[in-house]
């Protein structure tokens, strides 16, 4: 059998690491091997946002690099067709394996099927449905395509019934990040915070906060409907500046798109002068890891982190006002509050917060084995 897995964001080389080991420990064990093609359509292109978490969670380099880069929507997914689909023509794969919600997932679905090439989505099932998240429509138009959808929780295969996929189709296997969270744990706890600021800080700010445990928030933001209007996003810095980084320190490690944002409305030498708030580059796998497991609160926009959060018991205000995680949702058992950019809110719950305790939780099927029931999904497909 012959399969190619694509990534292209960085949110991506968390959900494929475990896959490619579930690989190799097949091809140990059997002696017939799976031929496995790492392609990176190359959307995230920087070292911290790429290289940093190959080499962190030893992901093999890509055998087939696209080269795609930044770009409008239709530039990234339409470039990302035409290369795609050469290699697909040379290689004539068995499947392809997309995970997440990318733009490289949408166009290497398409891609794939439209060469009548069997696509196993991981990560499938997940609704937020919010149309204008480019996200959503990259899940949607996934799902519909995809042959085998493997989904991390019930609440996303009960979506894809609802759409009229059949049991064949869909397989709880669970959270495949989690496989990449419990494998380095170890390691992240192991790293000094201190460390993570002198070797991460800002070129153009100086060191100015210490972190203590339990002590200080996390903030990340990259989501078009913060970062891209002027008005909300100052107004979600005024919130900062003046409510969390009075009670504590803030460390926020600024997104590449969020950084032209700041700059481009004139906030971003505000942002430097501010006490308490540390601005730091994107950080890798290990350091983000650590800081999540003893921070006092993530202020965040990523999918992503909500779901470590809460396996990790971190109190996370979510800014957004809905979520395609709903299992992560204090509601429904976990440990994140949708704020949207409503600065009332935001405090209100950020106080509710400072005074209450969250319990960390995992979800069924989010015990660090995901990966291998991935594979052997693909391999019963049809069997
Ligand atoms: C993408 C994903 C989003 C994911 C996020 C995580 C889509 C539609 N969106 O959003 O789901 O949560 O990644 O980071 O696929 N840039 C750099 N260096 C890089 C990468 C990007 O400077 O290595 C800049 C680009 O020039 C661009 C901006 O960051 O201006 C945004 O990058 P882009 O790939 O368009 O999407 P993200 O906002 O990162």
């Amino acid at each position: 059998m012959k399969i190619i897995s694509v990534v292209g964001a960085r949110p991506n080389f968390m959900k494929i690491a475990p896959f490619i080991n579930a690989i190799e420990s097949y091809n140990k064990d059997n002696k017939i091997s799976i031929e496995h093609i790492l392609v990176h359509t190359g959307q995230h292109y920087d070292y911290r946002m790429s290289k940093s978490f190959f080499e962190a969670l030893k992901i093999p380099p890509a055998d087939i690099n696209l080269g795609i880069g930044s770009g409008t929507h239709a530039e990234q997914v339409g470039h990302t067709m035409i290369a795609f689909e050469k290699v697909l023509i040379e290689e004539e794969p068995d499947w392809v394996v997309v995970v997440g919600d990318v733009n490289a997932t949408l166009a290497c679905s398409i891609t794939a099927k439209k060469l009548n090439v069997r696509v196993c989505h991981i990560e499938a099932g997940l609704r937020s449905r919010d149309m204008q998240m480019p996200e959503e429509i990259n899940r949607l138009v996934t799902d519909r395509l995809a042959d085998l959808l493997l989904v991390p929780d019930r609440l996303s295969a009960n979506n894809l019934f609802a759409e009229g996929c059949t049991n064949e189709q869909v397989v709880m296997v669970g959270n495949i990040m989690i496989d990449t969270l419990d494998a380095n744990l170890e390691k992240a706890l192991a790293i000094s915070k201190s460390d993570i600021i002198n070797r991460n800080i800002h070129l153009e700010t100086s060191s100015k906060i210490i972190l203590e445990d339990n002590n200080y928030a996390v903030v990340t933001l990259h989501r078009p409907s913060n970062v891209d209007n002027n008005e909300t996003l100052k107004g979600i810095l005024d919130f900062l500046t003046n409510f969390v980084a009075k009670k504590m320190p803030i460390i926020w490690p600024v997104h590449p798109r969020t950084e032209i944002k700041l700059k481009n409305f004139n906030l971003w030498e505000f942002l430097l002068s501010t006490p308490n708030i540390q601005l730091v580059y994107p950080l890798g796998y290990h350091d983000l890891l650590q800081l999540n497991i003893n921070a006092k609160v993530m202020l965040t926009d990523s999918g992503g982190l909500q779901e470590e959060c809460t396996v990790l018991g971190t109190k996370c205000v979510t800014m957004r006002w809905n979520t395609e995680r709903p299992i992560t949702l204090k509601k429904n058992g976990g440990v994140s509050v949708l704020v949207g950019n409503d600065l009332q809110l935001l405090e209100k719950e950020f106080k509710i917060f400072l005074k209450e305790d969250v319990k960390a939780i995992r979800p069924e099927m989010w015990d660090g084995k995901t990966a291998s029931r991935c594979l052997d999904a693909i391999l019963k497909f049809n069997s």
